[in-house]
């Protein structure tokens, strides 16, 4: 089977894509770069696509922005809006020799065209495994870059007043499980719902390397803590899961969103079978573009995570058979119904089942069938994510082709997985341990996004 391509979630028109890079809010449009193969549809000559979005819906394809050179392939970083609109990026130069430093590019035209750094690379440790830069403002004037010290496990800080030079604060880490490389941090400071407080949230992805790795595979994270002269510290000592799918990966937010608010895209993807995801010429997309913020529950902040859906002048009310690109909406009485469960089925024998179970305070999502089966030894499965409010009685399941996001707990769980539903209509049943019968509305998505015209239309464009 090949996989349906997503509508109202940016993925390529043809060829590979991984993590968000450069994601940037230029007072219009929201920009998204990203690690981008513009020769085929697996990892490799990467450099930076880019699309623009007037919505975070619609997504428009640009040509590629950072394209690799010989000896050099352009890896992930993020992008920072000065005051008179010069756009910086900083992404790191990961070279054949082995090394990896940071080196900038800048554009003066909302991010069209680029021009490298002729003192490239601008950050060098001389470290093989040195990445992912994220430069972020500082309250109070400046900037501060954070990048990876993947291996050892660490987020190592450097302040700057001018883009140009960096003055290195501090590390983070390590913490957590060993067995992973640390990738992509980003730093955002965060409200907390009911307060005019704001707190330091570290994000962070994980991914299990060697002979042992963990075949759950790549995985994101977040610790909430505070930023002290330039270095974030941990109010706990605790990386988080952000997301209990498998498919929630690299994650950053958008530099200069309105309101200051943090709009974060990640791939959905996990590198333990990103390669053979079969979906042609695309391979890749982004998660639901999803609002942050944070809770406090029993004293302890939790994040949580809103996702932008299309409105409902966009979502088409149908019955519970529909395409499958949909939003659905489920509600019920959580005094009476007991566990909730509900059955997608697709094509061939592919079947995702979702369940709500108040009493062990679980969600679990599980995708199984001959096309899961098929896809990779570790695909198929169930996961499970602890719920922190079992009586909310309400989630929101966002379908996209391939994609399936499941928000419950009012954004504070979430659940995100690739799928193998197919092209085809999907019907849904829900039912519950008691005689409740759930109510399920099921909003299909008309939006047409880059969808099946770029499929279908001339190659994507690439710049020469
Ligand atoms: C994360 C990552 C980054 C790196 C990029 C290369 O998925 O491994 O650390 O910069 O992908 O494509």
């Amino acid at each position: 089977m090949s996989l349906p391509r997503p509508r109202f979630h940016l993925a390529p028109a043809r060829n590979w894509m991984n993590d968000p890079n450069g994601l940037v809010f230029t007072g219009d449009r929201w920009h998204a770069f990203f690690q981008f193969n513009p020769e085929g549809n697996d990892w490799g000559n990467m450099s930076w696509g880019h699309a623009s979005s007037a919505d975070l819906l619609h997504w428009d394809e640009h040509p590629v922005a950072l394209r690799h050179r010989p000896g050099e392939q352009i890896y992930s970083g993020s992008i920072v809006a000065g005051d008179d609109g010069t756009l910086s990026a900083f992404y790191t130069s990961a070279y054949d020799r082995g090394i990896q430093a940071q080196s900038r590019a800048t554009s003066v035209d909302g991010g069209t065209t680029w021009t490298m750094d002729a003192a490239n690379p601008v950050l060098d440790r001389g470290s093989s495994d040195f990445r992912d830069p994220k430069v972020v403002r500082v309250p109070g004037g400046g900037w501060l870059m954070l990048a990876v010290e993947a291996v050892e496990r660490r987020v190592v800080f450097y302040a700057s007043d001018d883009l140009s030079t960096w003055r290195e604060t501090g590390s983070f880490g390590p913490l957590g499980s060993e067995g992973v490389v640390w990738e992509c941090p980003d730093l955002v400071r965060l409200p907390v719902e009911g307060t005019t407080e704001r707190v330091w949230v570290l994000l962070l992805s994980t991914n299990p390397v060697g002979d042992d790795a963990d075949p759950a595979g790549s995985a994101m994270h977040y610790v909430v803590g505070d930023l002290v002269d330039g270095v974030f510290h941990s109010l706990d000592g605790d990386l988080r899961p952000l997301d209990h799918g498998r498919d929630c990966y690299a994650g950053v937010t958008f530099d200069s969103a309105p309101g200051g608010s943090a709009v974060m895209l990640a791939w959905m993807g996990n590198w333990r079978y990103a390669h053979v995801v079969p979906s042609s010429p695309w391979r890749g997309a982004m998660s639901s573009p999803r609002t942050l913020g944070l809770r406090r529950i029993d004293d302890a902040l939790h994040l949580v995570q809103h996702p932008v859906l299309p409105p409902s002048g966009e979502l088409d009310a149908s019955s519970l058979r529909f395409e499958p690109h949909a939003v659905l909406d489920v509600r019920w009485d959580p005094a009476a119904a007991g566990s909730v469960r509900l059955r997608l089925e697709g094509e061939g024998d592919a079947v995702v089942e979702v369940v709500h179970d108040p009493a062990a305070r679980t969600l679990s999502v599980s995708r199984t069938g001959r096309a899961a089966d098929g896809l990779h030894p570790d695909f198929a499965g169930v996961r499970t994510a602890p719920l922190a409010d079992p009586a909310s009685g309400a989630l929101t399941l966002v379908i996209d082709g391939p994609l399936l996001e499941v928000f419950t707990d009012d954004g504070l769980t979430v659940l995100s997985h690739l799928v193998t539903l197919g092209a085809g209509p999907i019907t849904v049943s829900a039912s519950a341990e008691t005689s409740v019968v759930p109510t399920v509305r099921v909003g299909e998505v008309r939006v047409g996004a880059t969808g099946d015209a770029a499929q279908e239309g001339p190659a994507a464009p690439a710049a020469a």
